[in-house]
């Protein structure tokens, strides 16, 4: 009895002490990869203490039901066609190997675009669902949550906290409209490349035309593909003069999942909090049978590859080439891989449907990670400073890996040539040349070298939030405002006018004095 008053009295200071509290928070994530980023957060602030709860659809592919770390919200919302990505892939990564074309190209990314606003017209079904369902609307609001933490890849969790009025928290890196800085911040087009065109912070003029020219493509392209599931949204729900972009951008904390050891220096915003690696973790030892094997390649190391879980068994022809050059090599290779043994495979080589990557990125052994650029791979590489050989195949991952490039730590493959030859040669180089492991040591250390782990930083903003009821002091006005305010171009106008007033009347005063005096010259003549 005494040691159970002891305890508890010793909980009350403990939490007074760090002011902590049990904070009750709605999250509402993305599907998919995405889901794999939010979850490293739900199992961090359930550890701190804090409620959790979790909106999920009914075809949910990733995010389950029970779980230890929250209690659920499930949606129906019917069959989910997820064969998408199964067809689209393909076909994307075939026109890529047969060279690249731009226009076919094109025409694949207006049919993704097009799949993009069927999945947010369903994401606005599935909200308004939630909207329309007064049991469920009830329990929601009696939950009394202290904020909503959301991805805004898509719109649910914006359209939620408004409803509920609740302070908002994004982790972000994509929001619906693209790279989450071209929302939130001022971009000059100057010396912040835009996404897909693979730029650097340093372009030359017509890479500077190429900037613009893609950037009013991606405006139109978001006004044509995106927008229009949220705005009806919103007329319906909110009334016609609440626009969602606005919404979106009335957030109090964005997360962002990268830093600048990854991106290029450019203005930024007071409540936007760098949290890239928040996912990277010290490695732990590895399974007796892979550390015997690791260990096995002596003096020369290991090699890791990973693509992804969708990515890695599409490229049947390319796995043979690929496999035919890890051969070659003196050096050990493991390699994530399902679907058929690639051809050629040599007896360096060991096939696994699934590695401890983080624990193999950190193991001292491990030299060069071939990777796609895609989500956790490139952050953990940094973390660990392995030297990468980039496999881009779609999306945003040659961005992702030509800043790499950028910064002297990745090689790049392009998979229109790729043969074993390239693969070869690319894999000595990176293996051999110390300039990429030198560059991703010194990458590696910038990047451990803060005062807080990212992970602990993107929960104290979590939890300031619920302390403070939302950070205001932190938002700008700037999405408030009309694009002729935010741009002063009523100002410039203004001033314009008033010169040329000015300068009207000034030459005019001249002109009747002139006149003037003339008169007067002539009449003494
Ligand atoms: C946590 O949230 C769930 C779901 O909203 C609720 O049923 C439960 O009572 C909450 N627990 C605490 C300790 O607040
Ligand atoms: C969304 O709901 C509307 C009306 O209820 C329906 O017509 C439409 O097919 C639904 N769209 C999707 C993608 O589920
Ligand atoms: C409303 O929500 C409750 C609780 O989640 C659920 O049991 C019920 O089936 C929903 N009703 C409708 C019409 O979807
Ligand atoms: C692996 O293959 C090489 C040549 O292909 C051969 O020399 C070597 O003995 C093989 N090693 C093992 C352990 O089978
Ligand atoms: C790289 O691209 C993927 C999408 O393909 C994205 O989810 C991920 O966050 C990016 N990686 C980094 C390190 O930002």
């Amino acid at each position: 009895m005494k040691m159970h008053h002891f305890s508890l009295i010793l909980f009350g200071l403990l939490s007074a002490l760090s002011g902590s509290y049990g904070g009750n928070i709605l999250v509402v994530p993305v599907d998919g990869s995405h889901w794999i980023n939010m979850k490293v957060l739900i199992v961090e602030l359930h550890s701190k203490g804090h409620n959790l709860t979790v909106i999920r659809g009914s075809s949910s592919w990733y995010i389950k039901d029970t779980s230890p770390y929250y209690t659920s919200v499930t949606v129906n919302v019917g069959e989910f066609d997820d064969d998408f990505m199964v067809k689209f892939l393909p076909r994307l990564l075939r026109i890529k190997r047969q060279g690249n074309s731009f226009w076919n190209e094109m025409t694949l990314a207006d049919e993704m675009y097009s799949r993009f606003t069927e999945i947010h017209q369903q994401i606005c079904n599935m909200t308004a669902k939630i909207f329309d369902n007064e049991t469920l609307m009830k329990s929601l609001e009696d939950a009394k949550y202290d904020l909503v933490l959301t991805d805004p890849a898509f719109g649910g969790g914006v359209l939620l906290a408004h409803r509920f009025g609740l302070p908002l928290v994004q982790n972000v890196r994509w929001t619906m409209y693209g790279e989450a800085h071209f929302d939130i911040a001022p971009s000059p087009l100057s010396y912040v490349p835009v996404t897909g065109l693979k730029h650097t912070d340093k372009m030359t003029f017509s890479q500077r035309v190429m900037n613009v020219v893609m950037h009013i493509m991606t405006l139109y392209k978001n006004s044509k593909y995106f927008g229009n599931p949220y705005k009806v949204f919103t007329q319906k729900y909110f009334g016609p003069d609440v626009d969602f972009s606005s919404l979106l951008l009335n957030t109090d904390i964005w997360l962002m999942r990268n830093d600048f050891t990854f991106e290029f220096p450019r203005p930024t915003m007071p409540n936007v909090v760098y949290m890239g690696g928040f996912q990277c973790k010290p490695a732990e030892p590895l399974p007796a049978d892979l550390e015997e094997f690791v260990q096995s390649s002596g003096e020369y190391g290991v090699v890791v590859m990973s693509l992804g879980t969708i990515f890695g068994q599409l490229l049947s022809d390319l796995n043979d080439e690929i496999a035919a050059a890890f051969a070659q090599l003196p050096q050990k290779v493991i390699w994530r891989h399902t679907g058929p043994r690639p051809a050629m495979l040599g007896n360096n080589t060991l096939i696994v449907d699934w590695l401890p990557q983080n624990d193999l990125l950190g193991h001292p052994k491990t030299k060069v990670f071939v990777a796609h650029g895609g989500t956790n791979g490139i952050q953990e590489a940094i973390y660990h400073g392995v030297p990468i050989l980039g496999l881009p195949l779609a999306f945003d991952q040659p961005d992702n890996l030509s800043r790499m490039q950028a910064k002297g730590t990745a090689k790049i493959l392009d998979i229109a040539n790729l043969d074993r030859t390239v693969v070869f040669e690319a894999l000595k180089e990176v293996l051999h040349n110390p300039f990429y492991s030198e560059n991703m040591q010194r990458l590696s250390r910038l990047h451990r070298d803060q005062p807080m782990k990212p992970l602990d930083r993107a929960v104290f903003w979590i939890e300031f939030v619920m302390r403070n009821r939302g950070a205001p002091h932190l938002r700008t006005q700037s999405f408030r405002m009309s694009k002729i305010t935010y741009h002063s171009i009523d100002v410039i106008l203004t001033l314009l006018v008033t010169i040329f007033i000015f300068v009207f009347v000034t030459v005019y005063i001249i002109r009747c004095f002139c006149v003037f005096f003339l008169k007067k010259k002539v009449k003494h003549e």
